[in-house]
Formats: structure tokens, C-alpha cells, sequence
């Protein structure tokens, strides 16, 4: 059990996750966390790394420092996405362990699971197919980091647990024209809308692909809860078990925003994959549940966005 009072570190606690992790860990109480500036410490550093954990030996690690972005960055950026990922996990979960730090928190995404898959997915179904070309080098990395979690488990009776969420949303999240997610993008074409008092949005192929999001404070929550826990097992998808179609979000937020606006397709534009829902009876099986509902989460997604004026 960690108490309130153990060291806890924290890595990319700037981010979009780690900035709603280390909020989520404030209000609950914990005491000792520590974050250090990339400027400080980059996590590329193999023996910088393995000196600061050895030096502050926290209770537990909590791995939210990655190269993150949307398709493009993934897909033109290749080779920087797998270096990077497997160098930041490999430094951070080995130095773990040559600190005899027994508690580590991974994240991955979805997109480590095969694109041709039945839905929802499992964990089972993990390395049971091809990945998705566009995020592949991302994907093998992340499932480096799984095996790695698995096996330092089996081997050295360690208790690293591997998060996989769904598509997330929320404060800081990354509104890039090139690199954000589907409904980071959805939701600034609409803000934009409002703001410029325009009559239509546009969105890419049909909008019939299903999407299941979460709210970032959720995924917090999920790590919260799960590093207080002994599981049997090291992968855990994190998600809320529903999804709708990406029409069905555009529609959603022009009535969240009080609009009237037409929604015009692309239809030069693909598709992507059908359906990516997560089957979440793991994590639910085990005591956890996504708590905020989408009308909350957009609530406070807006409220940040308006504070910062971003665009
Ligand atoms: N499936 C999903 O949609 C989903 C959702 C949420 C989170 N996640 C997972 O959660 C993790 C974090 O994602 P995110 O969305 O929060 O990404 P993010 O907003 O880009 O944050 C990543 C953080 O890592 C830091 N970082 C990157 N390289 C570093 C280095 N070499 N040294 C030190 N710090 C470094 C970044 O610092 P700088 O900005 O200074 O570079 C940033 O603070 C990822 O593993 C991601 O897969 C997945």
C-alpha cells in the first residue's frame, strides 16, 4: 500500500496525463511527489536516470514522459517515435529495478493491438496480428514496454503495471493542426466556429468510424487506483466500455456549444479504422470505472480553453 507520505515520482508531469496525474495525486493527499524538468533530466540520459533514481529511490514511478502525437507525427517522424519511446521506458523501468523500486505505473495506448481485430479488445488479443502501418514504430515500442513491465514481474517479482487508455480529451491536451487526435480536433474546428461565427465545420471521410474517448482526469484516476493494488496482471485497458460514431461527437459538441452548424464531410479523405473500443471487464473486475460523464468532461475541457485563449 502506498501512503500519503511516500515518494512518488512522477515523469512528464507537464504533459497532458501527467499534468491530471499530478493534480489527481495533490488532491488526494500525497505529499512527496517529485517532478523534474526535462531541462534537468532528459529521460534519454541512461545514466542520469539511473543516478536520480537511485538517489531519490521514490516508493513508486510513475511513467507518463513519451514522444506522443497524432498520425502525422507518427507516421513522418518514425524512427525519432521507436528510439525515443523504447530509450525513455528502458531507462527509466531497468533504473527502476537496479533501485529495488518494486511499484511503476506504464502507459501506453490502444494503438499497441492489431488493426484487424474483433471489437471490444481484449488484452488477449495483444501481438495476435498486424499493428496499424501509420503508428507502428510508437506501437512496437509501447509493447516493448508491456513486455518489459511482464517480465521484470515474472523474473524479479516486481509490481509493474502497463495502463492502455483509449483516445483521451481534456486539459493540455495537444490542438496541433497536424498532430492532435480526432476529438481534440473536433472540438477546436467547433470552438473556431463559434468564435469566427462560421456556418459549417468540416470533418474527414463518412464520420461512421466509431471512437470511444475518456477524460483525462479519469485515466489519473485509473492510476491512482491501480498503484495502490497488487494485480496478477500486468495489462489493464482503461476506457469507459462505450463508444459513438465521430458524427455523433460532431453532433454532440454543435449542440453542446448552443450552434446551428452544418456538418460537411470530406469524403477524399479515409476513413481510418471502423471501431476501436476497448473491453474494460479487467479493470472494472478489479474495482475500477470511468467516473465523468462527456457533458462534464467537455465542461471542463472548455473552461481551460477559454482560460488560456488558445486560438
Ligand atoms: N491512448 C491515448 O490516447 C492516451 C491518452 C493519454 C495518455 N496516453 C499515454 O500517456 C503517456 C503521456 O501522453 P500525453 O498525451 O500526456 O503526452 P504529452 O502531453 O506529450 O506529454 C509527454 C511528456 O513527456 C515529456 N518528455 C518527452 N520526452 C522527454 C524526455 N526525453 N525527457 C524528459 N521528458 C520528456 C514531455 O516533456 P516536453 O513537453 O518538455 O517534451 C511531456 O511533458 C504516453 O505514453 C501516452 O501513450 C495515451
Amino acid at each position: 500500500m502506498v501512503s500519503k507520505n511516500h515518494k512518488i515520482f512522477l515523469a512528464g508531469h507537464k504533459g497532458h496525463l501527467g499534468s491530471a496525474i499530478f493534480k489527481k495525486l495533490k488532491k488526494a493527499g500525497f505529499k512527496n511527489i517529485l517532478t523534474i524538468d526535462k531541462s534537468k533530466l532528459n529521460l534519454l540520459n541512461q545514466e542520469k536516470v539511473f543516478k536520480f533514481l537511485k538517489k531519490n529511490k521514490p516508493k513508486v514511478v510513475i511513467v507518463a514522459a513519451a514522444r506522443v502525437g497524432g498520425i502525422h507525427a507518427n507516421n513522418t517522424q518514425r524512427a525519432k517515435f521507436i528510439y525515443e519511446n523504447l530509450t525513455i521506458q528502458n531507462n527509466i523501468i531497468h533504473g527502476s529495478y537496479l533501485s529495488e523500486i518494486k511499484n511503476l505505473i506504464f502507459f501506453g495506448s490502444s494503438c499497441i493491438y492489431p488493426k484487424n481485430i474483433s471489437k471490444p479488445i481484449t488484452e488477449k488479443m495483444l501481438l495476435t496480428g498486424k499493428l496499424e502501418y501509420t503508428n507502428e514504430p510508437y506501437a512496437i515500442a509501447k509493447i516493448a514496454g508491456v513486455k518489459l513491465c511482464e517480465n521484470y514481474n515474472l523474473q524479479y517479482k516486481t509490481n509493474y503495471k502497463c495502463l492502455m487508455p483509449c483516445n483521451s480529451y481534456g486539459p493540455n491536451d495537444n490542438y496541433d493542426n497536424k498532430n492532435s487526435h480526432f476529438i481534440a480536433a473536433l472540438i477546436k474546428k467547433i470552438y473556431l466556429a463559434k468564435k469566427y461565427k462560421k456556418k459549417q465545420i468540416e470533418i474527414w471521410g463518412t464520420g461512421k468510424p466509431k471512437r470511444e474517448i475518456i477524460f483525462v482526469d479519469d485515466i489519473a484516476d485509473a492510476c491512482i487506483y491501480f498503484m495502490n493494488r497488487k494485480t496478477k496482471k500486468t495489462l489493464i485497458n482503461i476506457g469507459t466500455g462505450k463508444d459513438l460514431s465521430i458524427e455523433s461527437y460532431a453532433k454532440y459538441l454543435i449542440k453542446f456549444f448552443n450552434l446551428n452548424l452544418k456538418i460537411k464531410k470530406n469524403l477524399n479523405m479515409p476513413d481510418g479504422i471502423k471501431r476501436k473500443l476497448l473491453n474494460v471487464n479487467l479493470a472494472n473486475s478489479l474495482g475500477w470505472k470511468a467516473k465523468t460523464s462527456l457533458k462534464d468532461g467537455i465542461t471542463i475541457t472548455l473552461k481551460d480553453l477559454n482560460k488560456k485563449n488558445f486560438f
